[in-house]
């Protein structure tokens, strides 16, 4: 089974490309590259130890997207390209809204045209706003989103499956990802920020490294144990593995038209300190912390119900939060090993 990857060279994409590919299916990647190195796609070809098929192109530009679809059967589609920087898209809304609806509609319409059948979503648990009731199943509201990329994600859930609902004859499940994090253990592929990172984990590995001189962790008065944010991270491998059981679950599925969605988290909560204090305790490395204001946007805590996952597709995340903080802190010593 031939698989389109949008944004296969970012993140999550690109550890779904060696998950594929270790599980037989062949992959084409599309990126245009905007927040991704083309030297993910030569790592990602020492990982698989085969030339992998790259397109470098935009999902927005039909014409691009549609010679992929010609000279390739595409069987199945994993849609990951997108911008997924909350701070900015509350900065820049119309970026966000006009990439991520637009490319999944471009995206949308090329799979009609060409019989494409499968489609597996990137979808967020920002999708839940903060929960009134936790762990978050798929059942729980959606509630208001908190930024911009927080509604693109629902708009593009709500595309597909009002394209379903019209009869589109296309199976698509959409995944509900908790924080992923972690490397695969080659080393070879991780997380790569631009600037000043965002996200925990790449603040906690670069301050780790030096190149930040310590950690905010944002609020330590939440109505928590510790009074620091939980949320469930996930390790990057195991997240990738569940798009494999998803193309297999579609692939099983003979139905003309399908839609659900699923939570991919490991179903339990870390609060900021436990990650803090895990990646210590697993790295041996020292790491200057401090306790700063709340953030502006943040959820106090939010984990995944993952038995659906469970249930529906035969998958459940494997590797420990002490396994991830480890890949990622080996694949910020790598990082620095290439700079010297
Ligand atoms: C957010 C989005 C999520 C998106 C992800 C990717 C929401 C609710 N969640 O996740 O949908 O996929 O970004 O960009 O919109 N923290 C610190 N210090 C730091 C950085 C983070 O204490 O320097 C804390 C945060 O306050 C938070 C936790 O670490 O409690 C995780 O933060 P982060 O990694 O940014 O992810 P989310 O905000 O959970």
């Amino acid at each position: 089974m031939k698989i389109l990857v949008t944004g296969g060279a970012g993140f999550i994409g690109s550890h779904t490309v060696v998950a594929l590919q270790q599980n037989g299916f062949e992959t084409v990647i599309v990126d245009n590259l905007s927040n991704a190195q083309d030297t993910v796609i030569q790592a990602l070809e020492k990982i698989v130890k085969k030339k992998l098929t790259f397109h470098q192109g935009d999902c927005n530009d039909a014409a691009f997207l549609s010679e992929v679809f010609k000279q390739h059967t595409i069987e199945g589609v994993i849609h990951f390209a997108a911008y997924k920087a909350v701070g900015e898209s509350v900065k820049s809304p119309l970026k966000y809204y006009q990439n991520n609806l637009n490319s999944l509609m471009t995206l949308l319409q090329q799979m009609e045209a060409s019989q494409t059948r499968n489609l597996v979503f990137s979808s967020s648990c920002t999708v839940y706003g903060q929960p009134d009731q936790l762990p978050v199943t798929e059942d729980s509201p959606i509630k208001l989103a908190t930024s911009p990329y927080g509604n693109t994600k629902q708009v593009c859930e709500e595309i597909i499956s009002d394209c379903i609902a019209a009869h589109m004859p296309i199976k698509a499940l959409v995944l509900r990802y908790f924080n992923p994090i972690g490397a695969h253990a080659s080393a070879l592929i991780g997380e790569l920020p631009i600037g000043v990172p965002n996200n925990l984990i790449p603040y906690v590995t670069q301050t780790a490294a030096g190149i930040r001189k310590e950690l905010s962790i944002f609020g330590d008065d939440y109505e928590t144990p510790d009074g620091t944010c939980i949320r469930d991270y996930i390790h990057v491998m195991d997240l990738a593995q569940a798009h494999v059981k998803a193309l297999q679950f579609l692939q099983a599925r003979s139905v003309a038209s399908f839609y659900d969605t699923v939570n991919i988290g490991t179903g339990e909560g870390k609060s900021v300190m436990e990650v803090v204090k895990a990646f210590i305790k697993t790295t041996q490395v020292a790491l200057h912390y401090t306790i700063a204001e709340r953030r502006a946007g943040d959820i106090e805590q939010i984990y995944a119900n993952a038995d659906k996952a469970k249930r529906l597709l035969g998958w459940e995340a494997k590797h420990s939060l002490e396994e991830a903080l480890g890949d990622a802190w080996r694949w910020q010593q790598q990082l620095e090993k290439k700079k010297s």
